[in-house]
């Protein structure tokens, strides 16, 4: 069966045998797990190699910021461990991204995607400009996403907020994986611009990225299930109207 799955797990726990303990609960069918900054400095890369090997699609988030080499080299390193896709920050600049993505390209086999971090969904408009960044969030957002594009990357982070605007202004063929999304009934942790499972795909959202309604639930792989089914409902919904 090939690999469908929408939802991207984040596996934000503090070591290896507590996200595993999770991860013996699922098939590389029922999500994509992502490995962020928590897990990869406990675990290192052996962990990562291991779910790929596992059969899993990992998302490795570290969103890299440095100069354009150091970047590159860290790519190619990430790429070596079979990762199905990885990150940087746009706020790196057009040619730390051209240069992330033409390190990847030139990797024999398959390249990992490579995404572009826009703005972090837990900032607040006045977080940003306290960061000396001006303008609109949405402009703000909307830029740094054009630059990724232009500068070769598969796709943007973004929250589920901008990810209709931004499908009509970077086309079908680019990628927006989405955090911030929240089933209704559950606590915000310290996401701010949280959207539905259901109604971020209908925003045009191309993978979720779901990390403490899951992993922090009473059966985290019952509730991957139903965040699924809702998911299952709306493509459905969406292949019938067209
Ligand atoms: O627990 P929660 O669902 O909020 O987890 C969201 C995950 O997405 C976390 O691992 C966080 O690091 C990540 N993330 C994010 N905002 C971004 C990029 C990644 O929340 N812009």
């Amino acid at each position: 069966m090939s690999k469908q799955a929408k939802v991207i797990v984040a596996l934000d726990y503090p070591d290896q045998r507590a996200a595993m303990r999770f991860v013996e609960t699922v098939s590389p069918q029922d999500c994509k797990l992502k490995i962020g900054l928590q897990l990869f400095v406990a675990e290192g890369p052996e962990f990562v190699r291991h779910l790929s090997a596992a059969g899993f699609d990992v998302f490795l988030d570290l969103k890299f910021h440095d100069i354009p080499n150091t970047v590159a080299a860290a790519c190619r390193s990430a790429a070596a461990l079979d990762v199905w896709m990885m990150n940087v920050h746009c706020l790196g600049g057009r040619r730390m991204m051209q240069q992330a993505k033409q390190a990847l390209a030139s990797q024999d086999g398959r390249a990992p995607l490579l995404i572009g971090v826009t703005i972090l969904t837990s900032h607040q408009p006045d977080e940003i400009n306290d960061v000396g960044l001006c303008g609109d969030l949405p402009d703000l957002v909307g830029a740094l996403a054009r630059q990724a594009v232009q500068s070769g990357l598969d796709g943007v982070v973004c929250s589920p907020w901008e990810a209709a605007t931004l499908r009509q202004q970077l086309g079908n063929d680019t990628l927006l994986v989405t955090p911030g999304i929240r089933p209704a009934s559950v606590d915000h942790g310290d996401q701010r611009r949280v959207m539905t499972p259901a109604r971020a795909i209908r925003a045009g959202s191309s993978y979720l990225v779901i990390g403490r309604p899951i992993t922090q639930s009473q059966d985290p792989a019952a509730t991957l299930r139903q965040i699924n089914q809702e998911i299952a409902q709306v493509l459905e919904i969406g292949r019938e109207n067209t």
